[in-house]
């Protein structure tokens, strides 16, 4: 088979999916682990104990053999449009949760987060070739025009009956960048969910609809790009509140850090990955999608076609004002959202949120994060509170005890922390004794 030799013939599988789960490990043990008995011990110890919980793990998706487990935690004290949110993240990187929970106490003093929805509409497309006269297919489009809609109606009835369903169906003429390429471009309201399984629902019912001759429909599919689902979240305070001492001056560093990442692509990857850092937390603690959040909310921040900052700071006077405006397409009803225990009882820490509700909640987590990375880095530095959670990484690794990660800590502190000298250091600790 295209010349593969034996051993590279012998690492590959077939009928894989129909093996029993013991079945899967044994073959990934015998083909790929190192040492057997350690592989498969690493993979039982993640396995639930709970044989119920086990087998809804493994039906989320296939070939399942085990779990990958991230933190969990909470970041209390947000105060959002008034009402006051313990907020739960799921998240494996040092530092960010501590970060989202002292940005909350910081601006919980200072009469906490406004946020709003702008709007909630989402898109899909149904994507086709035709080759034949613009004028026939336009009138074509505007005589099944609401047959598509009916065509639909056995999926949207639920939906309607939740203030939701189809807003509109344009047809898209899409010629001038790629020959004979034309969209149904279909606008959604999907109410309390990510509407992405009723979304492509409706738009596979749509294509067979306007299918004949003459159209070869390429795909139907949402769009993950749903600028017209957007939340706008912000802080204030007066300039002379922002910091103990010179307050003037790092309000004013903070904004131009703002507007460096609003103007230099470099900066701005950074600047909104660690904005990503809350709202993904948020994302994933709640069982929604955080691939489909963040490819609409990077695509969002290119939309004039340079990459930019998601938030924007300005003094204005004597105010400080920090804002972020991003598209969220969530949902606290629907996938995982009540499947997943923890993503339901995430849902239930943060009082059942409709879907606006949490995008709110999601967009403030982002703007919390980018505040609390900015205000280290033009201070103290991102690395000395970085360093603490990275110390008890390292010491982790090293296997140190509870006494050792004690002392080793105290020794450190205000130290720059790297491998080799944890290392040492706990070589040492240990050689004396
Ligand atoms: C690290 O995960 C995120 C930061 O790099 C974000 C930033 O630089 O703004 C600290």
């Amino acid at each position: 088979m295209y010349g593969l030799n034996k051993t590279i013939m012998s690492k590959l599988v077939k009928g894989f999916s129909k093996f029993s789960k013991v079945e899967k490990i044994n073959w990934l043990a015998e083909n790929f682990f190192l040492d057997k008995d350690s592989g498969i011990r690493t993979l039982e110890q993640y396995v639930n104990k709970d044989s119920k919980l086990q087998q809804l793990h493994d039906e989320f998706i296939e070939n399942t053999i085990s779990n990958f487990y991230v933190p969990y935690a909470i970041a209390p004290n947000f105060l959002i449009n008034g009402k006051p949110y313990a907020i739960p993240m799921a998240i494996e990187e040092s530092s960010v949760v501590a970060a989202a929970a002292l940005t909350a106490k910081f601006w919980s003093d200072r009469g906490g987060f406004k946020a709003e929805v702008i709007s909630t509409r989402k898109v899909g497309q149904v994507h086709f070739i035709y080759k034949g006269s613009p004028e026939a297919l336009e009138s074509y489009f505007q005589a099944v025009k609401d047959d598509l809609i009916k065509a639909t109606d056995h999926i949207t009835e639920n939906m309607r009956k939740r203030g939701g369903g189809i807003v509109a169906i344009e047809l898209r003429d899409k010629r001038e960048s790629l020959d004979d390429y034309y969209q149904l471009h279909v606008i959604f309201e999907t109410g309390d969910s990510m509407g992405a399984n009723f979304i492509n629902s409706c738009l596979e019912a749509i294509a067979s609809s306007f299918e004949k001759e003459g159209i070869q429909i390429v795909m139907s599919i949402l769009s993950n790009y749903v600028p017209e689902c957007l939340v706008r979240a912000e802080v204030s305070c007066k300039v002379q509140d922002f910091f103990p001492e010179n307050p003037r001056l790092y309000a004013e560093k903070f904004v131009q850090a703002v507007d460096i990442a609003r103007i230099e692509p470099f900066r701005a990857v950074t600047h909104n990955k660690g904005i990503m850092n809350g709202i993904d937390a948020v994302v994933l603690a709640t069982g929604n999608d955080f691939r489909a959040v963040a490819a609409g909310a990077h695509a969002y921040a290119s939309r004039d076609g340079q990459y930019r900052s998601l938030t924007d700071a300005r003094i204005i006077e004597e105010d400080f004002i920090f804002s972020i405006e991003l598209p969220l397409s969530l949902g606290t009803v629907g996938g995982l959202t009540k499947l997943h225990p923890l993503a339901k009882l995430s849902m239930e820490i943060l009082q059942n949120p409709t879907a606006k509700d949490l995008m709110q909640i999601v967009a403030v987590a982002g703007l919390a994060q980018n505040f609390a990375a900015l205000r280290a880095l033009t201070t103290t530095g991102i690395q000395q509170g970085h360093m603490k959670m990275h110390l008890l990484n390292i010491l982790n690794q090293l296997e140190a005890n509870v006494h050792e990660k004690e002392v080793i800590t105290k020794a450190f502190t205000g130290k720059t922390v790297s491998h080799s000298a944890v290392a040492e250091y706990l070589h040492s600790l240990r050689t004396d004794q």
